[in-house]
């Protein structure tokens, strides 16, 4: 294969493991066509040098070739520490990966499309080209992790040759494209000289992430030390538990322009409740928020005890008015907020409301808003809530919150209506809906680990949301309208895949706020073969309040596989503080 052939220099040090000679080169002599980024970090150098030569112009061997997220850099320095026997105090690790992060990092444009990578949420990827790449790349790790980085055509072949070399299974998936729906014969019978699977994916990655980009020659020169001590707003939404809302204080930590220390406090809309959490935080590349923070946890703390160390992985907008990611934790990350950070305004400005939904017809309903700067008085007619929705009265009204009655007229227009007061408006916010029509429970497929004491449990949230059929009057089609969550009753179902299955009784339970805690590992004397607790049921969430047109229960699925605990795991990049 030629692209073996290129860095066969390598290859043969790096099977066998061996330990690092100071003059391997860490690639073959031969001019690089592209310029590179010069490194200009002495500890890089010196602590890099040795394989990763330096030509005269700065570049060193693969490192000037290459640019990623934290979490790539993170990923590739314990790498070489791993297996190239490279070692490297704490601190002085932190440093080279803060300046690679943030000399050879990516753009914040860059960074956005694979920020669910670093936040860890489970989604489908929509950014795989073809089958061809699906099969060669994204077997083993999701298309984010190639695309955290940016490279040389040159150096994407690099990559390719070192996968062969280390991972067993990657030069059948390079050559015959494997994809999850499994062994396709056809490409078995490649036409002689067809290119291969690796062959499309590497042309795509050269032209889709490419070393130089217009995005980060922008960035390089526009990047700047975040600024961000101070007081932020923060929103935050969490599954199964509703919104929150608050304040986040950032201050700098001393003699150094990019770690802070934070204080949170977050309050529940739901209930009222409040948290309190207090952290610090690096930031790479002027943008890329890595951070940590914890509440007091009660001494028992239940798995989803909100006061549970987090880890924060925000996008810092590149004007720095504005941040989002998310705060996770559990053994899976399968915990989190979805959070947004705004600068207070001098202006009113509204920032959510507690109930997304209002029905037609209904008379004098109470909606809260929540919102900073308000003025001492306010009137009906300040407040804003789109055609057919009347504001009857203000209840109640501080600096930071409104209660209004409003009245939905009986012809009022299903759908999505803005709410403005003054200048500020809620995209969106509130639905004005006839009657629910369906509900969607979500995630709509699960997965849920068993767990002992040497392997934590990986939970599952549910959440039940609402649907209006829309204006087609079809369910099921693009212009339904999704109301938000609902209130339901949960319960557990069997799914149906073996005569006589019982899983129901054995995987585990959910809670009346659709929290499912899987049982624990191992073989069960009570089941079948002893067989041990794992099985596919159905989440089953029913509506309390709303009815389907014809007045029966509105029912809404998911499908859980309960499974064993992810035994061995891989490397977990972990550039937080
Ligand atoms: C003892 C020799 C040695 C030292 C010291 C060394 N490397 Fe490497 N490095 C290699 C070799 C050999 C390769 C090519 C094979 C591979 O990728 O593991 C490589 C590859 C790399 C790659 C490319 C990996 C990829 O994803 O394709 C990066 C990035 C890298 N090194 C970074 C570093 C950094 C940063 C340091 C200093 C902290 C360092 N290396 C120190 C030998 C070394
Ligand atoms: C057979 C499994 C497998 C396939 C197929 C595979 N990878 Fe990987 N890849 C891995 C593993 C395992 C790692 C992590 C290595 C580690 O954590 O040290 C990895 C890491 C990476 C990294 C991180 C860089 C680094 O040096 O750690 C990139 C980028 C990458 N893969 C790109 C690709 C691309 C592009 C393709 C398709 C051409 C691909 N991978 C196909 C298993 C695979």
């Amino acid at each position: 294969m030629k692209i073996l052939l290129a860095s066969i220099l390598v290859i043969p040090l790096l099977a066998q493991g061996q330990k690092p000679q100071a003059a391997t080169s860490a690639e073959p002599a031969k001019p690089a066509p592209e310029e590179g980024i010069p490194v200009t970090s002495q500890l890089v150098i010196s602590k890099c040098g040795a394989c990763h030569t330096k030509d005269e112009k700065g570049n060193m061997l693969r490192i000037s070739w290459e640019r990623a997220t934290p979490e790539g850099w993170e990923e590739a320095i314990k790498r070489m520490v791993r297996l190239r026997g490279v070692s490297l105090t704490p601190d002085e690790a932190r440093s080279i990966l803060k300046y690679l992060a943030t000399y050879h990092g990516l753009a914040p444009e860059e960074a956005k499309p694979v920020m669910y990578y670093a936040e860890h949420r489970i989604l489908d990827e929509t950014n795989i080209p073809t089958d061809n790449v699906r099969g060669a790349c994204t077997n083993c790790h999701p298309m984010a992790r190639p695309l955290s980085w940016r490279r040389s055509p040159e150096d994407w072949k690099y990559l390719a040759n070192l996968h062969i070399a280390l991972y067993p299974q990657a030069d059948e998936a390079f050559r015959l494209g494997i994809s999850a729906g499994g062994f396709d014969e056809d490409r078995h019978h490649q036409e002689p000289g067809a290119p291969l699977p690796v062959d499309e994916a590497l042309a795509f990655f050269g032209k889709t992430a490419p070393l130089k980009t217009p995005d980060w020659a922008a960035w390089r020169a526009r990047m700047r030390a975040p600024k961000l001590t101070g007081r932020w707003i923060v929103s935050a939404s969490l599954p199964g538990r509703g919104k929150f809302y608050g304040d986040m204080e950032v201050a700098a930590t001393s003699g150094t322009d990019d770690e802070f220390t934070t204080r949170v406090k977050l309050t529940s809309v739901k209930d009222g409740s409040t948290i309190s959490r207090t952290g610090h935080s690096l930031v790479y590349a002027g943008y890329a928020w890595r951070g940590r923070s914890k509440g007091t946890p009660a001494a028992n703390a239940a798995p989803d005890d909100l006061a549970s160390e987090t880890r924060e992985v925000m996008w810092i907008s590149p004007d720095q008015s504005m941040a989002e990611g998310r705060w996770f934790w559990g053994e899976y990350q399968e915990f989190g907020f979805d959070v947004k950070l705004q600068r207070p305004s001098a202006d009113p400005t509204l920032l959510g409301a507690d109930r997304s939904l209002l029905k037609t017809g209904s008379q004098g309903t109470r909606v809260r808003l929540i919102a900073q700067s308000l003025p001492a008085q306010i009137a009906p007619a300040d407040l804003d809530f789109g055609t057919g929705v009347t504001v009857r009265r203000i209840v109640s009204h501080t600096p930071t919150e409104i209660v209004a009655e409003v009245d939905v007229a009986a012809d009022a227009v299903p759908g999505k209506r803005d709410i403005a007061f003054g200048r500020s408006v809620l995209q969106s916010a509130m639905a004005v809906y006839d009657r629910v029509d369906y509900i969607k429970v979500t995630p709509d497929s699960a997965l849920a680990h068993l767990g002992s004491e040497k392997h934590p449990k990986g939970y599952q949230q549910f959440e039940a949301v609402a649907y209006q059929r829309g204006a087609d009057g079809k369910v099921h089609t693009a212009d339904d309208v999704e109301l938000g969550p609902i209130d339901v009753n949960w319960s557990v179902e069997e799914f149906y895949s073996v005569y006589g299955d019982d899983d129901k009784e054995f995987v585990g339970s959910l809670s009346n706020a659709g929290l499912f805690t899987p049982a624990s590992d191992g073989p069960n004397p009570q089941r079948k073969f002893s067989r041990n607790n794992y099985g596919d049921v159905w989440v089953v969430a029913t509506a309390k309040d709303e009815k389907d047109k014809d007045g029966r229960p509105l029912i809404g699925k998911s499908y859980l596989v309960v499974t064993v605990p992810t035994y061995i795991k891989w490397d977990q990049p972990e550039v937080g503080q």
